[in-house]
């Protein structure tokens, strides 16, 4: 098998056959969040079927295009649909387009997911903006021999997540009266939900919002030197004593209308971006 480079460098021949700008800001849109890219200005969509070494997407709710374009005048690349440890992917396979994007030229990524919410404050579709994250995924991405041009054998954790993207977001959701709160993200592997005691125990470890993906990602982009704002949407409330049995049609519509908020989000953050946040 080739190295992550020779890959990476695969995939930019293709993505440079059909589009050629330099994308300033990534996105990962989660479940609910692909409306995002129809505010986008000139627009170019590559199915990840048409690029090398791209996984596929095997979950039905998501897309699987990297998309190009330009919201308030910031060129963009997007993810559309995304790959998950449960899915059957390796982490390399998982966070490979966090290293495509970084090749692209991203200075900033945002991540987006459904999540859990296990703290009794949240709301179904409210918006958390996560200011920490804990692993408990069974896998790391950076697992195995380093390449010393991507980044670190041991990448620096104290602020995963940009502190002064942290604060525009929340100072923006604020501003446009969207509820939001800040939080600990837990990432679990999934597929399947959490018992009561693990909703128990994942709360006392101190998270906040718990879900399928997003760590890897986020790992992958502090290797890469990337910074990094996440946002999780409430889709099911995970209080161990009223546990209810949730139903994925349930978490779709309400991943959508919170979709619907950070699509109205995300671009008003974009739009205060000045050169300082990407410094
Ligand atoms: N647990 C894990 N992942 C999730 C959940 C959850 O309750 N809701 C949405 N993604």
């Amino acid at each position: 098998m080739l190295n992550i480079k020779n890959q990476v460098t695969q995939a930019i021949e293709k993505i440079r056959s059909a589009y050629t700008g330099k994308p300033r800001v990534g996105i990962i849109c989660g479940t609910g969040l692909s409306g995002l890219t129809d505010q986008f200005d000139s627009k170019t969509v590559i199915s990840y079927e048409e690029i090398p070494n791209f996984p596929r997407s095997t979950v039905q709710s998501h897309e699987g295009n990297l998309t190009f374009g330009n919201l308030t005048g910031i060129p963009i690349v997007a993810m559309e649909g995304r790959f998950h440890y449960y899915e059957g992917y390796s982490m390399q396979q998982v966070t490979f387009p966090v290293r495509v994007m970084k090749e692209l030229g991203i200075e900033i990524l945002i991540v987006t997911n459904a999540a859990g919410g296990m703290n009794p404050q949240m709301n179904l579709a409210d918006l958390v903006i996560i200011e920490d994250h804990i692993n408990m995924m069974p896998d790391n991405p950076l697992r195995g021999i380093n390449d010393d041009s991507l980044g670190d054998r041991f990448p620096d954790m104290c602020a995963p997540y940009a502190p002064e993207l942290i604060e525009l977001a929340q100072k923006t959701a604020l501003e446009m009266g969207i509820p939001a709160h800040k939080g600990v993200f837990v990432a679990v592997s999934g597929p399947n939900l959490e018992t009561r005691a693990e909703y128990r125990m994942l709360r006392g470890i101190g998270a906040d919002v718990v879900g399928m993906s997003t760590v890897p990602e986020v790992i992958v982009a502090a290797h890469a030197g990337i910074k990094t704002l996440g946002f999780s949407v409430v889709t099911d409330l995970c209080l161990p004593d009223a546990l209810e049995p949730v139903n994925i049609e349930s978490i779709l519509s309400v991943a959508a209308t919170a979709g619907e908020r950070l699509s109205r989000l995300i671009p008003k953050i974009l739009d205060q971006l000045d050169g300082s946040a990407t410094e």
